[in-house]
């Protein structure tokens, strides 16, 4: 696994400057007034930065945007960047800064030299967040990565700061390299072996196989992966952190490795975005790490149900009727709609299991949900308005666009059956909604559950403020913080 780039921390000294080899950064808060490292490269480089600084095209900057300098007079760096900042940032404006850095630095030395510019961990968490490329089936040689030094102020404070959040970036990165990774390589098998590994972190990871999930009564889960020959699996991650009688916050993901459509074949155009189709099992393990890496005082549960959705002579039909572990009876009419019949088991059986305390579940699950909030904002769907706001909240803090969604009788009258207890589809209208209101038929009354419909936000085309094109590793930030100001110290 990729790790986030490391980034040391230093006292300020702008007599470094003038010999650094590589990239210079400094950041300008006032235009008219340059702080001591502006001050050293204007010297430096007799005035570039002033007159840089008092351009148009700096004007024209947001907060977070960089003018760049290319092999500056004066200095041995092959560029000065200058980042256009301010005196009170945001964490999301801190972050932008770090994540334009990374897009100039390649493989370079980068100095950022910050001077007293506020919120250094969350200028390097930024930079480390788009700092991420997916490069394993890439042949040629790697280059040698250079070092990235941030100078500020209170060095040993901003290295502890940064540290938590970079316990997160490797959660994020985690969830980016599964959902990334082609379905060739990421089957049911590898996916359940990377989810071991992570006992070295601490976590107790058990994997149940298809005799066991068999046995537990999971028909649904066990009928969408029937027509593929990598065999289905749940795996049970346990993060024990907090105090030894509280019941966890369970997370739920879905892990369809592949996602044909079955029996009700998808066209071929576009398909081979079904490989990340086990982005809502990605974010519940990249959470999982993240939790463990920054050793997390919460008792947080991360079930995932991985499946591969194929046709063949064995594959579940239209028509078919399925009885789920809840003892539910399902009519599947779309073969497609799978990814409700592999969480509403595993979901049934995290209740039953361990009696969390709140459940939240993450899928790929509906087409409509792009149509209907594009790839700003997952739709998330709750029973429970204080701890649905609880996770809005930790959303909007990380800069996680999140959207709620109506759920209602209406909705969920849609799913009746002629033959079973429900149709796994409700029509062409509000399906994100009946998907959800499908998954609530298997959410206990008394659990505070959030669905999460992660389609559009999972993985992307254009690049977003701190990842690029492809896997994002949305959820991981807001879920992390949900933890840390839900469940953490009560
Ligand atoms: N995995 C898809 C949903 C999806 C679509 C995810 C596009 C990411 C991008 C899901 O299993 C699916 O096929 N849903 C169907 C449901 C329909 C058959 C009711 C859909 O959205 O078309
Ligand atoms: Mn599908
Ligand atoms: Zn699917």
């Amino acid at each position: 696994m990729r790790k986030p780039t490391a980034i040391r921390f230093e006292e300020n000294r702008p007599a470094h400057i003038m010999g650094h080899e590589g990239r210079v950064v400094i950041f300008i808060t006032d235009q008219a007034k340059l702080d001591s490292n502006a001050r050293r490269a204007n010297a430096l480089s007799k005035g570039a930065i002033e007159r840089a600084v008092q351009s148009d095209a700096f004007e024209k900057l947001k907060v977070g945007q960089v003018f760049s300098i290319a092999m500056p007079h004066g200095l041995k760096a092959d560029a000065i960047d200058i980042v256009r900042y301010t005196r009170k940032p945001t964490v999301a404006q801190a972050r932008k800064a770090g994540a334009s850095l990374a897009k100039l630095r390649g493989k370079a030395n980068m100095l950022i030299a910050l001077g007293a510019a506020r919120l250094p961990q969350d200028v390097a968490m930024g930079l480390a967040m788009r700092d991420y490329t997916f490069d394993p089936h890439k042949t040629a040689a790697d280059a040698p990565e250079g070092e990235v030094v941030v100078q500020c102020a209170k060095p040993e404070e901003a290295e502890a700061a940064a540290g938590a959040l970079l316990a997160v970036a490797e959660g994020v990165f985690m969830t980016r390299d599964l959902i990334n990774e082609p379905a060739n390589v990421l089957t049911t098998t590898e996916f359940a072996e990377r989810l071991v590994e992570m006992e070295a972190l601490g976590l107790t990871v058990e994997v149940l196989d298809e005799e066991e999930l068999a046995r537990l009564g999971m028909r649904t889960l066990l009928c969408v992966g029937q027509g593929s020959d990598s065999p289905s699996k749940v795996v049970v991650m346990q993060w024990n952190g907090g105090a030894e009688d509280t019941p966890p916050l369970a997370l739920v993901g879905k892990g369809v490795v592949f996602d044909t459509g079955g029996i009700s074949i998808k066209p071929a155009g576009g398909m081979e975005d079904m490989t990340m189709d086990m982005g809502g099992a990605g974010v519940v393990a990249g959470t999982m790490r993240a939790l463990a890496l920054r050793g997390a005082k919460a008792n947080v549960v991360g079930l995932v149900g991985l499946v591969e959705n194929m046709p063949s002579g064995n594959a579940t039909r239209p028509g078919d009727v399925i009885t789920s572990m809840k003892g539910d009876t399902v009519e599947v009419i779309n073969t497609d709609a799978e990814g409700r019949l592999v969480l509403c088991d595993v979901m049934w059986y995290a209740q039953e299991r361990f009696e969390p305390e709140a459940m939240i579940d993450l899928a790929t699950l509906t087409g409509a949900i792009i149509v209907g909030l594009g790839h700003e904002n997952a739709g998330v769907f709750s029973n429970n308005d204080a701890f649905c706001n609880a996770f809005l909240t930790a959303a909007g803090a990380e800069n996680e666009g999140a959207w709620r969604m109506p759920l209602g009788d209406g909705y969920d009258a849609l799913l009746k059956s002629r033959i079973a207890d429900m149709k796994n589809i409700g029509g062409r209208a509000a399906g994100s909604v009946t998907a959800a209101q499908f998954l609530q038929r298997f959410v206990k009354d008394e659990t505070p559950w959030i669905h999460l419909d992660i389609a559009g936000v999972a993985s992307v085309k254009t690049e977003t403020a701190l990842a690029p094109v492809g896997a994002t590793g949305w959820g991981v930030m807001a879920l992390n913080r949900l933890v840390q100001d839900a469940f953490e110290g009560s």
